[in-house]
């Protein structure tokens, strides 16, 4: 078995997921750099190119089973092991809550919660087996606090966040940690990626003017987002500290925002998001 630490990473095409798949393998992880679309690998082959890294590209779609299967079992019976597992992949839906359909709203969930749960579901029998291993799950701000238009997204990372206070107690005995990774606004195609709900996107929506408000002000925060390599490199430390903290925030804006939620009483909070999101 290869001693070298291996490292497997969802939603590598791009943002976070690609600087954390390359900074990684900077640091000697034999870097498994997974992605639904690997016809989308140009930037990260490129870098491998230039700079002769570890990282194998491998087709994973977190919302397909005999994907995520093929996936994992190629890796373990390549590598023979896995250290850490970035679960990464994601996306937001938007819209006021009465605007969303159903089936939006089960696709969000199937990427941001039943995804992660499935790549962990994979990963698990062979860091059992182990005794070792770090799971690193992608939250957010939207872990911690909510804000209108994102009850279905927001819902997703609150999911992920109770999830892995969950196993972390189961995983402790196995000598598995498992960490939250929680970005504020970071400059990636996250914007561009997000899905307008259909009956939001309708002018006659009783939330229209709302939601105007609402993309008018993320687009003001996101002018102070910080860059992918900022996540990735709280993600290499929380892969390699030897002792981990649980959660990990990642970014000036959200660290002022938690800050607000722990310190500040309930409707105080409530009038700062509101007035930050609206
Ligand atoms: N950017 C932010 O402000 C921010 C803040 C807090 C948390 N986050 C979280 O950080 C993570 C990464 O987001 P990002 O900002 O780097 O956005 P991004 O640039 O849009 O990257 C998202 C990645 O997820 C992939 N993905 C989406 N659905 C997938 C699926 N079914 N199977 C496999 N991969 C899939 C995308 O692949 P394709 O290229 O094929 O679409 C892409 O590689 C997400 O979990 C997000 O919720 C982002």
């Amino acid at each position: 078995m290869n001693d070298q630490k291996v490292a497997i990473v969802t939603g590598s095409s791009s943002g976070i997921g690609l600087e954390s798949a390359l900074l990684l393998a900077r640091n000697g992880y034999i870097t498994y750099a997974t992605m639904r679309a690997p016809e989308k690998d140009t930037p990260i082959k490129a870098a491998v190119q230039k700079e002769g890294l570890p990282i194998r590209v491998v087709q994973l779609d977190v919302t397909d089973d005999s994907s995520v299967k093929n996936a994992v079992d190629h890796i373990i019976s390549e590598a023979g092991r896995i250290d850490v597992l970035v679960n990464n992949a994601g996306y937001a839906l938007g819209g006021a809550l009465e605007d969303l359909s159903m089936e939006e709203i089960k696709s969000q969930y199937e990427t941001n919660l039943f995804g992660l749960i499935r790549v962990t579901q994979a990963v698990l029998p062979t860091m059992r087996k182990q005794r070792s291993g770090r799971i690193l799950n992608l939250s957010s701000g939207a872990g911690i606090f909510g804000y209108p238009g994102g009850s279905a997204y927001v819902s997703t990372k609150f999911a992920v966040e109770g999830l892995s206070e969950s196993i972390a107690y189961e995983l402790e005995p196995f000598g598995i940690k498992v960490i939250l990774i929680e970005p504020g606004f970071i400059r990636t195609n996250f914007a561009n990626a997000m899905v307008v709900a259909k009956k939001a996107q309708d002018p006659a929506s009783p939330y229209s003017e709302l939601m105007q408000k609402i993309m008018a002000s993320a687009s003001e925060l996101a002018k102070n987002a910080s860059d992918a390599e900022l996540v990735a490199n709280v993600i290499l430390d929380a892969a390699s500290n030897p002792n981990p903290r649980l959660r990990y925030l990642a970014g000036k804006d959200v660290e002022s925002w938690a800050a607000g939620k722990k310190n500040m009483d309930e409707l105080e909070f409530f009038n700062m998001i509101k007035k930050l999101t609206t």
